[in-house]
This record gives structure tokens, C-alpha cells and sequence, in this order.
């Protein structure tokens, strides 16, 4: 397996670039891990002329099997240098149909770690999101491509750090050490809906059996009758929405 990081900082002895080196120093052999970064080479958008660049970096993208792609915050969103990277990127995340809507070809099934930094206090990050439309950004484009989110990992506070704290070192080592571990597909989506299934079982007993209390007619078959069919029908219709929001909806019909 092959670990691609791709820094999209100004810098590439910067804060963001060491969370990136941390992650990627903790991959354990024999995998292989690389390090693009995304100043050093001159990316523009396919215009129709050879794109020798792009050729070339599509090429470890093609190669790897996870990203890692670590960028700062800048101005409230993702640093141009990633920005541009991505949208110069998008004409080759797949194949577009007659609507221009693009279905996910060569990158699909690959896995991306994302990573973010920031002058913003970890709670002030936490009340007003500060690095979320960072975060969507790359979800956004990663999810037009095809890829599977292992996890994301934030750097708060950062101005004046120039090394990193035990803390969050150990913190990257970990997801370095998960990420070669990745499957080729992810299955954690039946999971996620068995999860929901539950969740939707227990508060509908909790909820039913307080109402119980409250009207005390309500026992026997009677009780369970109303728990089980109000699970079902209200689970049914949840999936649903969800169904729709998270998979239909990215297929931008
Ligand atoms: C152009 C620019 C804009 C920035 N905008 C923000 C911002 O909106 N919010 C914030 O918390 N930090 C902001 N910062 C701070 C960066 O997030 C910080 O410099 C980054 O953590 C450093 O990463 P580096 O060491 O890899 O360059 C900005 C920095 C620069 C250079």
C-alpha cells in the first residue's frame, strides 16, 4: 500500500507540514509513503494544451492508495495553494455525464486523511467552527472524486508553534498507524444504519415507556405493539432521509 501526503502550506517546514510528517513517519513498513508538495510545481487546469504537471501528479495520485491532505486555514477556508490544486484536479476526477455532473472513475474506493491548521483557540474553534468550511472543502472535492473519509485532524492555536506538542504527535502517529490498515471498500455504511436502527429503538422505549407512565392504559401486547411498529415506521422513513441527503443528493440529478 501507498500513502501519498500532499501539503498545500506556503511553507513546507511549517506547522501544517509537521502534523503531515508526523502522520506519515508513523505508517509502518513495507508501505510506502511519499510527500508532494503542492508549491513546487506550477498546477494549472487542463485547457486543452498538453498538461505535463497535472500528468504528473495524477499519476501518484493514480499510484497511491490513501491521501493525506494537509493544508492550513487561511481566511476562514482552505489555503488557495490546495484550492487551486483541487480545481485544477476536478477535470480528471472522473467521468462527466451530459449534465456536466461528474461519476467517480480511477480515484474511487482510494481513502484521504485530511488535515488543517489554524491561529484560532481550540474552543473558539469549537463555538464558531473556524476550519469547518476548510474541512468541506476537501470533503466536497473528495467526494466528487470518489474517495472514502478516514478521519480529519486539526492543529488549533497554532501561531507561534513551531514544533508539536507530545499530545498531538502521538495523536497523528495513531491515524498513521490506522491508515495503512485501511480496506479497499468501506463497509462501515450498513454499520452506520444497524447503529441508527438501535438508536431509533432504544429512544423509541425510552420515550414510549415514559408515556406509559403517563397513560397507563398503555400495557401489555398493546405497549409493544405501538414501540415496535413506531421503530419500524420511524426508522423507515429516517434511512430515507438520510438515503436521500448523503447519496442522492451528491449525485447533483
Ligand atoms: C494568508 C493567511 C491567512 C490566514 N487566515 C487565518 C484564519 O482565517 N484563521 C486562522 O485561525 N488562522 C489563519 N491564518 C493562520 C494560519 O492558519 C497559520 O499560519 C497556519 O496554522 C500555519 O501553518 P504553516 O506553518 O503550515 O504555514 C492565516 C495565515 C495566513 C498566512
Amino acid at each position: 500500500m501507498k500513502v501519498l501526503g500532499i501539503l498545500g502550506s506556503h511553507k513546507c517546514n511549517g506547522i501544517t507540514a509537521k502534523m503531515l510528517d508526523a502522520v506519515l513517519t508513523a505508517v509502518p513498513a513495507p508501505h510506502e509513503t511519499e510527500l508532494l508538495f503542492l508549491e513546487d510545481y506550477d498546477i494549472k487546469p487542463d485547457t486543452g494544451e498538453p498538461n505535463l504537471v497535472l500528468d504528473q501528479i495524477e499519476q501518484k495520485l493514480i499510484a497511491s492508495d490513501v491521501w493525506v491532505l494537509a493544508a492550513p486555514t487561511y481566511i476562514g477556508a482552505l489555503s488557495g495553494v490546495m484550492k487551486n490544486f483541487l480545481d485544477c484536479l476536478r477535470q480528471r476526477m472522473g467521468r462527466f455525464d451530459h449534465t456536466g455532473a461528474i461519476h467517480p472513475t480511477k480515484f474511487k474506493d482510494k481513502h484521504y486523511l485530511s488535515i488543517t491548521t489554524c491561529y484560532t483557540g481550540t474552543v473558539e474553534n469549537v463555538l464558531t467552527g473556524a476550519t469547518d468550511d476548510t474541512f468541506k472543502t476537501i470533503d466536497k472535492a473528495m467526494s466528487l472524486a470518489g474517495l472514502i473519509k478516514i478521519h480529519e485532524l486539526v492543529l488549533t492555536n497554532s501561531y507561534g508553534q513551531t514544533k508539536l506538542s507530545q499530545a498531538k504527535k502521538e495523536e497523528c502517529a495513531r491515524w498513521g498507524a490506522k491508515i495503512a490498515n485501511k480496506q479497499k471498500r468501506d463497509d462501515s455504511t450498513v454499520k452506520r444504519y444497524i447503529e441508527l436502527f438501535f438508536m431509533v429503538a432504544i429512544m423509541a422505549f425510552i420515550t414510549m415507556g415514559i408515556q406509559r407512565l403517563i397513560n397507563p392504559t398503555l400495557v401489555g401486547a398493546q405497549f409493544w405493539w405501538s414501540v415496535g411498529s413506531f421503530v419500524v415506521i420511524f426508522y423507515v422513513l429516517l434511512a430515507f432521509i438520510l438515503h436521500f441527503m448523503t447519496v442522492m443528493k451528491h449525485k447533483r440529478k
